[in-house]
């Protein structure tokens, strides 16, 4: 899981815009900048998630060269006093990018800011193959939160039934565990998903062995095997 901070840093941050050096050569330039709150705020999120799950949480930065990151550390540090059933740990940026690659299992959640968050979780998606596998949820502090898979609208596969509609669909199990609070229901999506891929169906971004469908067929065999695990729910 990789909580991302989504409205501060370097992308919102001023003074932003184009101006000439000494040299009179042409600058852009942006500024890397976070207020305490800001970083107080997503890792509180980050340690209510990470409790949830294997509570784990990895604080990834820069705080070797940005002071923006120092600050970010230390307050990470502050706060993890608050949630001592959390294990936290710190790396840098460019460390976790390739710890990623080479052990991604050591990871369970990952709290980082918009920049870095916004590059290790499509570099994560890879790990489960597509961009079309990965869920997201943004999540503001009183809601209501909104729930989307990562990938864009894929206008090189528009109207072909190529898409892979599982990043969707776990987004729906996101909402129902995020949003709602719906535990059970979001596990019958997450396990009708795992179904579907552990009888071999794939679509084109995920195949290389196994059953290749479209998008359609692919919605239709999750809808079989949630349909397949109601009466279990039912029978509790
Ligand atoms: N979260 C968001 O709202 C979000 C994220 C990324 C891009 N976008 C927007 O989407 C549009 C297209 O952007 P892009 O092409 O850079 O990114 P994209 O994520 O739409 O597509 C990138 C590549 O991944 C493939 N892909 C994406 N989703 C897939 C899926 N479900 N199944 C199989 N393959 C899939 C596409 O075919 C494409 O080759 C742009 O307007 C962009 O701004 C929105």
């Amino acid at each position: 899981m990789v909580v991302r901070e989504l409205t501060g840093g370097i992308y919102f941050g001023k003074p932003r815009g184009f101006d000439q050096d000494e040299n009179g050569d042409e600058i852009g330039f942006n500024t890397e900048v976070y207020a305490g709150y800001e970083i107080d705020r997503i890792a509180h999120v980050a340690f209510e998630t990470a409790r949830k799950r294997r509570g784990k949480l990895c604080s990834v930065d820069k705080a070797n060269v940005l002071e923006a990151s120092m600050l970010w550390r230390k307050r990470v540090t502050k706060i993890a006093s608050d949630y001592p059933d959390v294990e936290l740990s710190h790396m840098y940026v460019d460390n976790a990018a390739m710890q990623l690659i080479r052990d991604p299992k050591q990871f369970d959640t990952i709290v980082t800011n918009n920049i870095f968050g916004d590059i290790l979780s499509d570099e994560a998606s890879m790990i489960t193959g597509s961009i079309g596998m990965l869920p997201s949820a943004s999540l503001g502090e009183l809601g209501p939160g909104l729930f989307e898979p990562i990938h864009g609208s894929a206008p090189d596969i528009a109207g072909q039934d190529k898409a892979n509609p599982l990043a969707t669909v776990l987004s729906a199990a996101m909402l129902l565990r995020y949003g709602l609070g719906e535990e059970d229901a979001a596990k019958m999506i997450e396990n009708a998903v795992l179904e579907t891929l552990n009888k071999g169906f794939r679509t084109g971004d995920i195949f290389s062995s196994g059953k290749l469908v479209g998008c359609e067929e692919m919605g239709e065999q999750v809808l079989r095997s949630i349909d397949s695990q109601k009466p279990a729910a039912v029978g509790r």
